[in-house]
C-alpha cells in the first residue's frame, strides 16, 4: 500500500467537506492500492475553527512539488493560479472546484487540460454530473445547451415566486448561507457565465473565451416581471445558453421566461438540458452547490485520477453550429 500524498489548498466549505470525505471512503481508496495522506491544507486564519486537525493548517504555501495530486478549493484566480502553475509544470495532477480560476486564467491553464492534467468535475453543478454528462453527450452533434447553473439565484426566484421583493429574498439567502456577504458573481450572473464557459470549451470550442458570454444578472428584476410570466403560464429563471445564430455559437447568461412544463422550469436544483442530434433531448438535475455536493464531485474527480482515466478534456476542435438555437424571451 502506499502513501497518496494530497496537498489541499483551501480548508472553507468545500475543502473541509472535502477532507472528511476522502477519510469516510479511506476502504475504497485502500482498493487502488493507496492510503490517502494530507501533506497539508492552506487557509488564511489557521485560528478559524474547522474540522480540520490543527497540525495539518498552513498559513504560508507549501511544497506542492512533493504532491501526489493538488486539490484547490480556494476560489479567486490570481492567488491559486500562482500556486497551482508550478505543480501542473511538474505533470501533478490538479483537481479543482473553481471555476473562476479555470473560466478566467485559460490560457495559462488550457495546455495542462489539453494533458489531461485539470479535473474539474465539481467545478459545474457541485457533485451533479455536468462535465461527464456532456463527455457522452459528444457523441451526438450539439444543437443547443441551456442550464441553471447557479444556486443562489434560483434560491432568489424561488422566493420571489412566494411574494417576497428582490432585496428580501437576497437578504434570506445570505442569512442561510446560500449567498455570499459580496453576492455580485452570483446575482449578476458571472458566475454561471463562468459555468457556461467551461461547458462550452468542452462541447463545442476548446479556445471559447469568458468575455464572450453575454451576461445579464437579476439584479433588476420586479415582482411584477414575475407576476407577468406566471400570468401566461411561465416561469422566470437565470438561465446560461449556448445556441447558434448566424453561423457561429452564442452564450448568454440572463433571466427568461421559460413554459411552466419545461424541465428546466420545473426542475429544483441545479439543471442542465442539451439538445443534440441524432440523440434528441438529454436532461440531468441535482444539487449545484454545499460543501458535501461539491466533495463529492471532488471525490468522484479522484477516483477517476486513480482509475487512470485522464482529467476533462477540452473539446478537441472547433465545430460550427448545425442549427441555429431558440432561446427563450429575456425579462427586462
Ligand atoms: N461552496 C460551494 O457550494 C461551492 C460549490 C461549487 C464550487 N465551489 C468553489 O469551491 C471553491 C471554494 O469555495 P468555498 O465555498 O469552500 O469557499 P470558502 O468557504 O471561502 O473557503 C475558501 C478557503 O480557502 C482559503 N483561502 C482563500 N484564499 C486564500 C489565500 N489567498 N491564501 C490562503 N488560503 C486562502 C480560506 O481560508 P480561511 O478559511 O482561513 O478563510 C478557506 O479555507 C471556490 O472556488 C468556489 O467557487 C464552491
Amino acid at each position: 500500500m502506499e502513501a497518496l500524498k494530497i496537498a489541499l489548498l483551501g480548508g472553507g466549505t468545500v475543502g473541509s467537506a472535502f477532507y472528511r470525505l476522502v477519510l469516510e471512503r479511506e476502504e475504497e481508496l485502500a482498493a487502488f492500492g493507496v492510503i490517502p495522506r494530507f501533506m497539508g491544507v492552506l487557509v488564511r486564519d489557521p485560528k478559524k475553527p474547522r474540522a480540520i486537525p490543527e497540525e495539518l493548517l498552513r498559513a504560508e504555501p507549501f511544497d506542492l512539488l512533493e504532491a501526489d495530486l493538488v486539490v484547490e478549493a480556494m476560489g479567486g484566480v490570481e492567488a491559486p493560479l500562482r500556486l497551482v502553475l508550478p505543480a501542473l509544470e511538474a505533470g501533478i495532477p490538479l483537481l479543482t472546484a473553481n471555476k473562476a480560476l479555470l473560466a478566467e486564467a485559460w490560457d495559462r491553464l488550457r495546455p495542462f487540460a489539453e494533458e489531461g492534467l485539470i479535473y474539474h468535475e465539481a467545478s459545474v453543478m457541485a457533485g451533479t454530473p455536468a462535465l461527464s454528462f456532456l463527455e457522452t453527450l459528444r457523441g451526438s452533434e450539439p444543437l443547443e445547451l441551456h442550464g441553471i447553473l447557479n444556486g443562489t439565484t434560483l434560491y432568489i426566484l424561488q422566493e420571489m415566486e412566494k411574494g417576497k421583493a428582490y432585496l428580501e429574498a437576497l437578504s434570506e439567502a445570505q442569512r442561510l448561507g446560500y449567498a455570499e456577504a459580496d453576492p455580485s458573481l452570483d446575482v449578476e450572473g458571472i458566475d454561471a457565465a463562468h459555468k457556461l464557459t467551461l461547458l462550452a470549451r468542452l462541447l463545442v470550442d476548446p479556445g471559447f473565451p469568458f468575455p464572450a458570454v453575454e451576461v445579464r444578472g437579476i439584479t433588476r428584476l420586479t415582482l411584477e416581471a414575475l407576476r407577468e410570466a406566471e400570468a401566461r403560464g411561465e416561469r422566470v429563471r437565470l438561465v446560461a445558453s449556448l445556441y447558434g445564430q448566424g453561423g457561429r455559437w452564442r452564450a448568454r447568461v440572463a433571466p427568461v421566461r421559460l413554459p411552466q412544463d419545461h424541465p428546466l422550469a420545473r426542475a429544483r436544483g441545479n439543471a442542465l438540458y442539451v439538445r443534440a442530434r441524432p440523440l434528441g433531448e438529454a436532461f440531468v438535475a441535482g444539487p449545484g452547490a454545499g460543501g458535501e455536493a461539491t466533495a463529492s464531485g471532488l471525490f468522484a474527480d479522484l477516483l477517476r485520477l486513480l482509475s487512470g482515466a485522464p482529467g476533462h478534456l477540452p473539446a478537441p476542435r472547433a465545430r460550427p453550429p448545425l442549427a441555429e438555437g431558440s432561446p427563450w424571451p429575456g425579462v427586462e
